[in-house]
């Protein structure tokens, strides 16, 4: 049996960890082959081919390494591939099958986020045997509890927020931290519950100015003059709409929600503000312990998927246990923070952060504890 595997969409750490297990399980279990394909689907589009057989010693000390040994992009459609020079997108699909027959693969394993994975559930129709690996440090793709790079992301922007906290307090100043996360909040309220921020700002919780600027005021009363706020890259005030960035060639770039935040709430309170956007500096570097087991374990149970030709299934994290669902439950929503079920959005608002809108829980006034004489 040959397996191939590919890495698709923006990278995280914890790629190579999945195509470490992947090899070892393939290879040491089974005696399969496994052929990794570079560039996402790109390795099988076009020729020569790109691709290369992985050895065991090919993922010597993988388990550690960020990124990813295969290379990746997410600017490779097959369906509609955008080439430079050719005035509409062309459908490389055709070419891609011919590929995968060419290497002789038996399946291929796609570790990927909800881009790359709405691809690979398209390329299940066109004969190729897909197993998904669910990646991006967003945690926002439908039907996993978790994907991998997330903890790492969230272990990183946690960082950031505490070492912000002493500067802040040097200084007496509002700092903002930007995050990523696309339209959803993952990253932004955990690493502001784990790193102790005073306000966060989230997609899914369009905010106004006076809850936030209440909570500002409120710290002052008790002697804290500086406040932590995390921004998600997302997140924006009612009525309005995200931040995005330069644009560079037509593409839309989230980014700018925390300068925009910094500096209305610097005109707003008076108080010195600054900004740090954390950037790419959330995908790289070596996983987090939970994003390398996690990894293995997606690894070895996608194995497993395509040594029983059990295609179109995606490993998913459910609880603890690591299972696989039928493509259309990953595919088929994005999945942002729940606001009625989260416990975090609920312990975030009891413990008094600001989430930028009036909490759904108000104080309660406790009775008074009745006298028992004598
Ligand atoms: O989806 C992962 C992610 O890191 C988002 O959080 C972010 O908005 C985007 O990718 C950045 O993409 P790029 O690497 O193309 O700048």
């Amino acid at each position: 049996m040959r397996i191939g595997i590919c890495t698709g969409g923006g990278d995280c750490p914890g790629l190579n960890a999945a195509i470490r297990a992947v090899v070892k399980h393939a290879r040491g279990t089974y005696g399969a082959s496994v052929v990794g394909i570079e560039d996402s689907f790109n390795g099988l589009m076009f020729r020569p081919l790109r691709s290369r057989e992985l050895d065991l010693g090919d993922v010597t000390d993988l388990l550690t390494r960020g990124g990813t040994i295969l290379g990746t992009t997410n600017k490779g459609d097959p369906f509609a591939f955008v080439e430079a020079g050719k005035p509409s997108p062309q459908d490389l699909s055709r070419a891609l099958v011919d590929g995968y027959r060419e290497l002789g693969l038996d399946g291929l394993i796609v570790v990927g986020g909800d881009g790359t994975q709405l691809i690979a559930s398209r390329l299940l129709n066109v004969g190729i045997g897909i197993v998904g690996i669910p990646k991006t440090i967003d945690n926002d793709l439908g039907g996993t509890d978790q994907t991998i790079g997330f903890d790492t992301a969230v272990q990183i922007a946690t960082e950031a927020v505490s070492r912000l906290q002493s500067t802040a307090e040097s200084h007496d100043r509002i700092m903002v931290l930007e995050v990523m996360g696309r339209d959803a909040g993952h990253i932004a309220l955990h690493a502001g519950l784990a790193g102790g921020a005073n306000v966060v700002l989230i997609p899914e919780i369009p905010y106004d100015w006076d809850p936030i600027l209440a909570k500002i005021a409120a710290r002052k009363a008790l002697g804290r003059h500086f406040s932590l706020v995390v921004v998600a890259e997302g997140a924006h005030e009612k009525g309005g709409r995200p931040n995005y960035a330069t644009v560079s060639g037509g593409a839309k770039r989230l980014g700018g929600s925390g300068a925009y935040v910094a500096e209305e709430l610097s005109a707003r309170t008076g108080v010195e503000a600054r900004v740090t956007v954390l950037g790419h500096v959330q995908r790289g570097g070596s996983p987090s312990a939970y994003d390398r087991i996690l990894a293995t374990a997606f690894g070895v149970h996608a194995v497993d998927l395509v040594v029983a030709r059990n295609f179109g299934r995606v490993v998913v994290l459910r609880g603890q246990a690591v299972v696989d669902v039928p493509y259309s439950e990953v595919t088929g929503g994005h999945r942002p923070l729940d606001l009625t079920a989260s416990p975090l959005v609920i312990a975030a608002e009891a413990i008094g952060m600001s989430l930028g809108r009036e909490p759904a829980t108000k104080k309660v006034e406790l009775p008074k504890p009745s006298r028992r004489g004598p």
